[in-house]
């Protein structure tokens, strides 16, 4: 890893990765003066278009070096860094966020029929706690189109795996919960890799209250076999008994494995979710909350909070397998994963080690 550290210091390494983030931190920059959502729409659409290939992108493979990690039932990942669900909900560019240097994309959540979501605006900055709030409320197309779109698009699993976060709508009472996340399921198999029921966001209302023992039960009886592909989406605002039958309950029914955290839920200064990083320290208890019930036998995904280096590297050695980032992104720009490895390669060699598989769950070693 040694040239690593030298190579920023030096020559036209040093002239492309510093034109390549100014330029990405200008456009950036430029879009935070707008309002949240508009910035999000025109970004996706400068995205879709292709811009991203016109900016010079930084030598990527430098910052992999021992990064690989292996997550079960998603494959073998040249690194940790995935995109979180709720950046694409409609499948409109995952092409783009593999070019921006992530090693998985997670696209929704997706749910049966199209709905439009809360009334805007409904998505806020807090700029000075690097911060979001979103009460979104599941915006988008419905499980028919976005399949569609995303069965022309001949997306290769293997090379970058794609998760589908599937949804319920609004109108589905919650006793019919079951069939809207099967209906979803149903519509993209054979298109992804992985698939996650979402019981945490906290913008549909009742959708919280699946979060019971009792409603896995019925989704592992229901799904059968499909268990092995499906991840589970936790909130962070439980209990911590709460939370840990829950997970003892995912863990027994055999799903894949369990995503920690969605939104904490707020009611100041805007009521919904909030994201990046007040939400650090709290979703990072939820990981070890769920570790001492499943010791390790239930893989993880940590999500919630992660804006540095150093953050990715507490998520990992609490037992992450890979982390997904969304607020990131928001304030550190397209280069975002790119600028994570480099701050968790040094990160990692301070504490003497030389791969992310050698420090994964270390924190619970004496
Ligand atoms: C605007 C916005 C929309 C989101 N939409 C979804 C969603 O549709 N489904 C979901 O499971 N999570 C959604 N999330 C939550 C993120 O996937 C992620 O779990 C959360 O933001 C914490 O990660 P972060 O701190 O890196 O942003 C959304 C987050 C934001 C900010």
């Amino acid at each position: 890893m040694s040239e690593l550290i030298s190579a920023p210091h030096s020559g036209t390494f040093y002239s492309r990765q510093k034109f390549a983030s100014i330029f990405a931190d200008i456009g950036t920059a430029a879009l935070r003066l707008l309002p949240a959502e508009l910035a999000h729409d025109i970004g996706m659409g400068l995205m879709k278009a292709g811009a991203l290939n016109y900016l010079p992108a930084p030598a990527l493979d430098i910052a992999m070096a021992g990064m690989k990690v292996r997550v079960p039932g998603i494959g073998d990942l040249p690194h940790p860094i995935g995109l979180a669900a709720g950046f694409d909900k409609n499948c409109k560019c995952p092409g783009a966020f593999v070019h921006m240097g992530f090693s998985m994309v997670e696209i929704g959540t997706v749910t049966p029929f199209g709905q439009t979501g809360n009334p805007k605006p409904r998505l806020f900055r807090q700029s000075e706690q690097r911060a979001l709030i979103n009460r979104m409320g599941f915006n988008g197309d419905g499980a028919a189109t976005v399949s569609e779109r995303l069965k022309q698009l001949n997306w290769n699993n293997d090379r970058v795996p794609l998760g589908i976060n599937c949804g319920k709508n609004k109108v589905t009472p919650p006793e019919r919960a079951i069939q809207d996340y099967l209906q979803v399921i149903e519509a993209f198999k054979g298109l992804c890799k992985y698939f996650v029921v979402n019981i945490s966001s906290p913008n549909t209302p009742g959708l919280r209250d699946l979060a019971t023992p009792a409603f896995i039960e019925q989704l592992a009886d229901e799904v059968g076999h499909d268990r092995s592909k499906i991840w589970i989406k936790i909130d962070p605002d439980m209990t911590r008994r709460e939370f840990q039958e829950l997970v003892s309950t995912i863990a027994d029914r055999g799903f894949q494995g369990v995503i920690i955290s969605n939104t904490h839920r707020v009611t100041f200064p805007e009521v919904g979710g909030q994201s990046g990083h007040p939400v650090m320290a709290l979703s990072t208890a939820c990981l070890e909350w769920a570790w001492e019930v499943h010791k390790g036998r239930l893989p993880m995904i940590a999500s919630g909070g992660v804006l540095s280096g150093i953050d990715l590297f507490q998520k990992l050695s609490r037992g992450a397998s890979a982390v997904q980032i969304y607020t990131a992104l928001v304030y550190r720009g397209p280069w975002v994963v790119w600028k994570l490895l480099l701050e968790l390669n040094a990160e990692m060699r301070l504490r003497g080690y030389s791969c992310v598989e050698d420090f994964i769950g270390s924190y619970y070693e004496h």
